[in-house]
C-alpha cells in the first residue's frame, strides 16, 4: 500500500523538520521520496511535455504558473520547508490564544500536490484545522483531489474552488484565520500575489494572517557582477513593500493598474563607480522566518546593466498591474 508508506513519510517528515532535528541533506532526500509518491499518485511528473502541463493560466490580472513549475515548487527545498514550518507554528500558536477554536485556513493556488495542506493536516485532527482551497488551473484541481483523497484528508477540506484568486468572492469570509498564497516569483514578475491581495485581503477579518506576510523588493548598485569576488555592493532599501502598497491604496476598491512610483534620489551618490542595478526580492513569510537571497526561485537576485555615464538625479520604479504585471523603471 503506497498510501500507508507515504504518509508515514509524511509525518515523519513534517515532525522532523518542526524539531529541526534533520540536516539539509536529509530533507532534500526526505522531499524527493514525498515527491516520487506524489508523482505515483497524481500522475503528475511536473516534467510532461505537453502544452496543457506547460502553458501559464492567465487570470484577471498577471499569469498563474504552468502545472509543471507549480508542481515543481515542491522541491524547492527551503521554500517549502520554511512555508512549512511557518504555517504549522500559526496554527500551534493560534491554539495557544485559543484553545478548542477550530482554525479555518484559506489557501489560494494550491498547485497539483497542495503541499499546504497535505503536509500540514497530517500533524493535526480534522476537528483542529479545515481548509477551502482555491486553484485556477482545472488540472491541478483534479490532481490535488486525487492526492487529498488518497492520503485520506478528505475530512479536512471545507471547500474546494476551481477560480481565479484575483476575482474571487470568499464565501463567509470572516470564518477564516489564515491565508495562504504563495502565487509569486522573483521581483514579483507576472504572477498574482500582489492582485490577489488587493482583492483578498480586504474581504477577510482585519487580524487575518497572511503567509507569506509579506514580500519587499530592495534595490543594490554593484560595482561589479556579483560572481566577481571584489564586487562592491550598495544598499539603497527597500523600492516596493507590497502590504505597505495594499495598506495605503486609497483607490475606487477596484485593483489599480499600476501603483504610485517610488522615486529613489541618487543625486548624492556617485553612480559613476557602478556598473549593474541589483534588484532582490526578500519574503518575509511569517514571524522570524524569511527567504533571503538564493535560498528559493523566489529569491533570486537581479542584475541589470547600468549604462554610463550617469547623468541622471533619480531612478523612480512603477510596479504595473496592466496590460502584464512588471515592475519597470526609468531614470529623471
Ligand atoms: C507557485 S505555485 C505553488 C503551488 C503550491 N501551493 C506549492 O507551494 O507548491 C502557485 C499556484 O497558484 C496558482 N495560482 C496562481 N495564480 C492564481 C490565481 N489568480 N487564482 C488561483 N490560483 C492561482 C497556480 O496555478 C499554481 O498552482
Amino acid at each position: 500500500m503506497i498510501e500507508k508508506k507515504i504518509i508515514s513519510a509524511i509525518q515523519k517528515f513534517a515532525s522532523s523538520i518542526l524539531k529541526n532535528s534533520i540536516d539539509q541533506i536529509e530533507i532534500e532526500k526526505s522531499l524527493n521520496e514525498i515527491h516520487a509518491y506524489f508523482q505515483q499518485i497524481t500522475k503528475i511528473t511536473g516534467y510532461d511535455l505537453t502544452i496543457e502541463h506547460m502553458a501559464a493560466i492567465p487570470a484577471n490580472k498577471g499569469k498563474a504558473l504552468g502545472l509543471n513549475f507549480a508542481a515543481q515548487c515542491l522541491l524547492d527545498y527551503k521554500r517549502t520547508v520554511k512555508f512549512l514550518k511557518a504555517i504549522v507554528s500559526v496554527i500551534l500558536e493560534k491554539q495557544k490564544k485559543q484553545p478548542g477554536e477550530l482554525i479555518n485556513i484559506f489557501y489560494a493556488g494550491c498547485g497539483p500536490y497542495a503541499p499546504f495542506i497535505t503536509l500540514v493536516a497530517p500533524l493535526f485532527q480534522p476537528e483542529e484545522v479545515q481548509f477551502s482551497l482555491l486553484e485556477i488551473n482545472k488540472n491541478s484541481v483534479g490532481s490535488a483531489k486525487k492526492l487529498i483523497n488518497s492520503l485520506q484528508l478528505s475530512s479536512y477540506i471545507k471547500e474546494f474552488y476551481l477560480a481565479d484568486a484575483v476575482t474571487f468572492k470568499v464565501p463567509n469570509s470572516d470564518s477564516f484565520h489564515i491565508l495562504i498564497s504563495e502565487t509569486l516569483d522573483a521581483i514579483l514578475y507576472r504572477e498574482c500575489y500582489v492582485p490577489i491581495l488587493f482583492n483578498l485581503l480586504p474581504q477577510f477579518n482585519k487580524n487575518i494572517i497572511l503567509i507569506p506576510e509579506n514580500v519587499l523588493i530592495n534595490l543594490s548598485f554593484l560595482t561589479d557582477s556579483k560572481k566577481n569576488s571584489d564586487c562592491k555592493e550598495y544598499e539603497t532599501g527597500s523600492i516596493f513593500n507590497v502590504r505597505e502598497s495594499v495598506s495605503s491604496y486609497t483607490g475606487t476598491g477596484l485593483i489599480p493598474s499600476k501603483l504610485p512610483d517610488k522615486k529613489i534620489d541618487l543625486a548624492s551618490v556617485d553612480m559613476n563607480i557602478y556598473k549593474k542595478i541589483l534588484l532582490d526580492t526578500k519574503v518575509h513569510i511569517h514571524g522570524d522566518v524569511w527567504l533571503y537571497r538564493n535560498e528559493s526561485s523566489l529569491t533570486i537576485p537581479h542584475e541589470f546593466i547600468l549604462e554610463q555615464p550617469f547623468l541622471y538625479n533619480s531612478v523612480i520604479f512603477t510596479y504595473f498591474m496592466e496590460p502584464e504585471i512588471e515592475l519597470k523603471c526609468r531614470f529623471e
